[in-house]
């Protein structure tokens, strides 16, 4: 690649072939090339964790933040996270490669988004990256529906909060050590379903507020890898934003050598 984004070499690099680590996997899955995770077929951990990854994962539950915003710490493993991160590369590389995407008043976003499902660009969703290459998004595959009404049924402690959630895109935001994302609403979504939200890499700082003002009352909290963060009900339109990202807290074996990674999986609401 001759003019990688920042950042993006950690994020896009594949990872090193280990030996006897290609062809299909014990699984049955099948890989595409040397280490690599199909984005539309991941290996069967990531729903399904292993006995000696399950030990890993904290106790269920989790802290109410504000009304219908849960932080649950840890609650992916390593291996899960290891999965998605590899997921991640391949949505990053295209359709629509990941970038830093414009604003409408000229300004460029620190952090780099991949779409899939459907294309966010200011402020508006779309099947087709218009502001990227034009081509249309990766399909947003059926595990990682399953994942967020897993991920809702743990936060709320509710094991009917995952019935009839069907999310179909996810923002895929990747972090330097010097990234930030500015207080904002996720609105463009014509749905008042939850967003749940998957860290993996450094830790950060997440600032979440209230539903009427950019600025106090919120509440800082850190998300590190593996954590998830759901947001429904009253705090579904809440602000929140991302003031500062500790470069270095990761741990490697997550599968990021450095930045954070994180996924946003939202209702669109739209048809077509
Ligand atoms: C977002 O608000 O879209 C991303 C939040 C995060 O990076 O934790
Ligand atoms: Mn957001």
């Amino acid at each position: 690649m001759s003019t990688p984004l920042p950042g993006f070499e950690e994020f896009g690099e594949p990872e090193p072939v280990a030996p006897g680590r290609q062809g299909p996997d014990d699984a049955g899955n099948s890989r595409t090339g040397p280490g690599a995770v199909s984005p539309q077929e991941p290996l069967q951990g990531l729903l399904h964790p292993a006995a000696a990854d399950r030990s890993q994962a904290r106790p269920a539950g989790g802290r109410e933040i504000a009304p219908g915003a849960v932080h649950v710490p840890g609650w992916l493993t390593v291996a899960q996270q290891r999965e998605l991160v590899a997921a991640c590369r391949g949505w990053a590389r295209g359709p629509a490669p990941i970038r830093h995407t414009k604003l409408p008043r000229g300004g460029v976003m620190s952090v780099q988004t991949v779409c899939i499902g459907w294309h966010w660009q200011p402020y508006a969703y779309t099947r087709t990256a218009d502001d990227v290459n034009g081509a249309r998004v990766a399909a947003f595959p059926y595990w990682i529906v399953e994942l967020g009404r897993r991920a809702l049924v743990e936060a709320y402690q509710d094991a009917a909060a995952g019935d009839g959630y069907t999310p179909d895109t996810a923002l895929i935001n990747f972090y330097d050590g010097q990234a930030k994302l500015g207080m904002h609403q996720d609105k463009e979504e014509r749905s008042g379903a939850p967003v749940v939200s998957l860290s993996i890499g450094d830790t950060c700082v997440f600032r979440f507020g209230n539903t009427e003002t950019r600025t106090k009352p919120y509440t800082d909290i850190e998300l590190a890898s593996g954590d998830l963060f759901v947001f429904g009900g009253p705090s579904r339109f809440a602000y929140h934003g991302v003031p500062k990202v500790r470069p270095g807290t990761g741990d490697p074996a997550s599968g990021l050598a450095s930045g954070r990674l994180n996924i946003t999986m939202r209702v669109t609401g739209l048809d077509g």
